[in-house]
């Protein structure tokens, strides 16, 4: 049956742009002569909407991008805005409206990807990290700013309600997975309240789940693992904070921040979910045609992924296999590296 995919693209600023172009050629390029086709619509944010027109993201934006099945973002940020106006006021602001409550952070160990272990062994797991609670709900403040008496709060918030939804995600994807293990990463020896909530929460769906073997590792201890045993871990599931740092990480011992997929999903489809690399905007070489557009393409894959579209997802992730064994360590601008996944996805 042909299908329409209506995808909202924000390709924001820096190597933004430049990335989400070669997004959108590998897109093209996997569903060309199939009977899905998709209706791009652009939406001007970031630095420069911000410079001309002082807006981040209007009620009418989020309205209009809502009505949209995706969202393909390539990032935001520059040095001429103040830091956290786009950050919070755009992309927080996106995740928390459109409940994007479960982060969804791939990471995979290629073959022949250069890593910072000596011997990783084979790398496969996902993190799912609540996107919605936490320390980064903005329940806080600050009193008597810049005196000796300064107060400044910054409040975990972590509901049943909330716990229990990213939770049932990360079995359910657990139990697609073929190792069908899920870690639970938290730190309930001292943060007792919110860590207690997850435990209970982790053993009572677990009762669901009979085939899904769970461990549990203390955020502290999650860090060595990943370093020294990165291969034991399946799915991880964990809170907004711990998942924002051990992210980075897990991207860091797979290949950088180059091929760093995610997306921050709506699993009930209420809302449009939304795809991106891990990376920022990286001024420092926008314009240059230096942007590995590698981790956006994969983010391609994610999008399709969770469209319904699991065979079109593969052929993208297959083509980045197959491109990274090929590499021989000379340089390509960012489109040849987009015209190389192209062909091979088409091919
Ligand atoms: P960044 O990820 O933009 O850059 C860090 C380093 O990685 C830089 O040296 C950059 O050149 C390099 N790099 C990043 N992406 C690359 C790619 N695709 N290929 C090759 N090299 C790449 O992080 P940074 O510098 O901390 O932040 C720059 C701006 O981006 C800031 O305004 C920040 O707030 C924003 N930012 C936005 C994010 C988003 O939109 N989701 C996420 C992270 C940062
Ligand atoms: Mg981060």
């Amino acid at each position: 049956m042909a299908r329409t995919i209506r995808l909202a693209v924000i390709a924001g600023d820096g190597i933004g742009p430049e990335v989400v172009a070669e997004g959108i050629k590998v897109l093209d390029a996997v569903l060309a002569g199939s009977d899905v086709s998709v209706e791009r619509t652009e939406f001007e944010l970031g630095a420069k909407r911000w410079h001309d027109t002082g807006e981040t993201l209007t009620d009418e934006d989020l309205a209009a991008i809502s009505t949209h099945d995706a969202i393909l973002l390539g990032a935001v940020g520059d040095p001429t805005v103040p830091s956290g106006v786009l950050e919070r006021g755009l992309l927080l602001k996106l995740r928390f409206a459109l409940d994007h409550y479960v982060n969804l952070r791939p990471s995979v160990l290629y073959p022949g990807v250069p890593t910072p272990l000596a011997n990783p062994g084979d790398v496969d797991f996902v993190v799912v990290r609540e996107g919605t609670e936490g320390p980064y709900t903005g329940n806080g403040g600050a009193l008597r700013v810049g005196t000796p008496h300064e107060i400044a709060t910054e409040v975990s918030v972590n509901t049943a309600f909330g716990v229990e939804r990213v939770v049932r995600d990360a079995f359910a994807r657990a139990q697609a997975r073929p190792r069908k293990k899920l870690t639970l990463v938290h730190k309930h020896n001292v943060l007792v309240n919110a860590g207690h909530l997850w435990r209970r929460t982790v053993d009572a769906v677990a009762e669901e789940f009979p085939e899904i073997t769970v461990d549990y590792a203390h955020v502290d201890a999650a860090t060595i693992y990943m370093v020294t045993d990165p291969a034991r871990f399946d799915v991880i599931v964990t809170d907004n904070l711990f998942g924002d740092i051990i992210t980075d990480l897990a991207a860091a011992i797979t290949g950088g921040i180059g091929l760093a997929a995610s997306g921050n999903v709506n699993p009930d489809g209420a809302f449009p979910s939304m795809f991106e690399p891990v990376h920022g905007s990286a001024p420092d070489i926008a314009g240059k045609s230096l942007a590995d557009p590698t981790a956006t393409v994969l983010s391609v894959a994610l999008l399709l992924e969770h469209l319904g579209l699991p065979e079109q997802a593969q052929r993208i992730s297959n083509a980045v296999t197959s491109d990274i064994v090929s590499r021989d360590g000379s340089a390509r601008s960012t489109v040849e590296i987009g015209d190389a996944l192209a062909a091979r996805v088409a091919g």
